[in-house]
């Protein structure tokens, strides 16, 4: 459609400026061929202006995504790592054979949002911004009332949004209070299915967030700060049991996870761990130089100190992690 304009709007420009009149002589075939060869300038044009679904627009950035992992996720060394590879894996399949579905677990504040921002910005020139990236949180799917509807209009979504652009990017918050039966909706398109309804899903990307595991994975943390051990040393098998079948199982909450782990569907489960004041310190500075501000350690550890710590003995974990930061820093500075 977009090419279909930009000819329209050469041959107006053509017809409008005289162009055809002038050239009367001259055979149809030559202002024909001029006017594809303009439309094709035109293209170039649009394509350079407005977002489209060529490589100009969405290229992976493996360094990049790399290099912000490591300098801009603070205190997730575990999450950094599988995030890197298993995106990474996947980008560089010509051919996979089902999306990208990964599941993003921890406390409030530990950066699974960020995380997922991360990905976006290296793999689309616009990042978040881009119209090949969708979020739907809860607020989208208040009524249960209305579950016929959103039904039918995530998967109108699904099927338009990948018709429109293949590499498109689901971002799911607040998946353990999403109900089952959205859920269930949502799992065919995560499979194996060469086409679904005619359309191919398998250069998509899902991403669901949620705190599920949270309070595990952050008992494997304190275990380890109890032992006198370094976080650095925590490894993904150390916090795989927070994240096993079981936990979720036990839980209302987990429902829906028992529903994707049952069929494989999910590839990668991704750990999050709670923040520490020295994250949050971190996560300060980072903030005032987003802000334009210049870094001032005085204000951000004014601001990390009357910050909630929790376990109510220790307070070693930040308890909104490194949430609500931007706006506490515009009242300590
Ligand atoms: C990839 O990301 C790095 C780090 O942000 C950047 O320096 C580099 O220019 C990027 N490469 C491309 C091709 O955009
Ligand atoms: C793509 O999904 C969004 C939801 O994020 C929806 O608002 C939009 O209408 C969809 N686009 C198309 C072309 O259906």
């Amino acid at each position: 459609m977009q090419a279909t304009y930009a000819t329209y709007f050469v041959y107006y420009v053509l017809i409008s400026s005289g162009f055809v009149n002038a050239f009367e002589p001259i055979s149809t075939t030559f202002v024909v061929g001029v006017g594809v060869g303009l439309a094709a300038v035109g293209r170039t044009i649009y394509n350079y202006v407005y977002e489209s679904c060529d490589s100009k627009w969405i290229a992976f950035n493996s360094t990049g995504l790399k290099m912000a992992l490591d300098r801009k996720l603070f205190g997730q060394h575990v999450a950094s790592r599988v995030i890197q590879k298993a995106v990474t894996g996947f980008m560089n399949n010509k051919n996979p054979k089902k999306p990208l579905v990964l599941s993003l677990h921890g406390w409030t504040g530990t950066g699974k949002n960020f995380a997922s921002q991360l990905i976006a910005e290296n793999i689309y020139k616009e990042g978040m911004a881009s119209s090949c990236v969708h979020q739907f949180g809860t607020t989208h799917f208040l009524l249960s009332s209305q579950l016929e509807n959103y039904k039918s209009q995530l998967q109108q979504w699904f099927k338009d949004n990948v018709t429109n652009c293949p590499r498109s990017m689901f971002i799911f918050k607040w998946m353990d209070q999403m109900h089952p039966g959205l859920i269930d909706c949502i799992k065919p398109y995560l499979g194996y299915y060469e086409y679904l309804d005619g359309v191919s899903y398998r250069q998509a990307i899902f991403i669901f967030l949620s705190n599920a595991g949270g309070e595990q994975i952050t008992q494997v943390a304190l275990d380890f700060w109890k032992a006198g051990r370094d976080r650095e040393e925590i490894k993904l098998q150390h916090l795989e049991p927070a994240l096993s079948l079981s936990v979720f199982n036990n839980k209302k909450s987990g429902l829906w996870h028992t529903r994707l782990i049952d069929k494989n569907l999910v590839d990668f489960f991704i750990p999050f761990l709670p923040l520490e004041y020295r994250h949050v310190l971190l996560c300060g500075m980072a903030e005032m130089s987003a802000k334009g501000l210049e870094p001032d350690q005085d204000v951000v550890d004014q601001m990390a100190k009357d910050m909630v710590y929790f376990p109510k003995s220790e307070k070693i974990f930040s308890l909104m992690g490194c949430k609500t930061i931007s706006v506490k820093l515009d009242y300590y500075t």
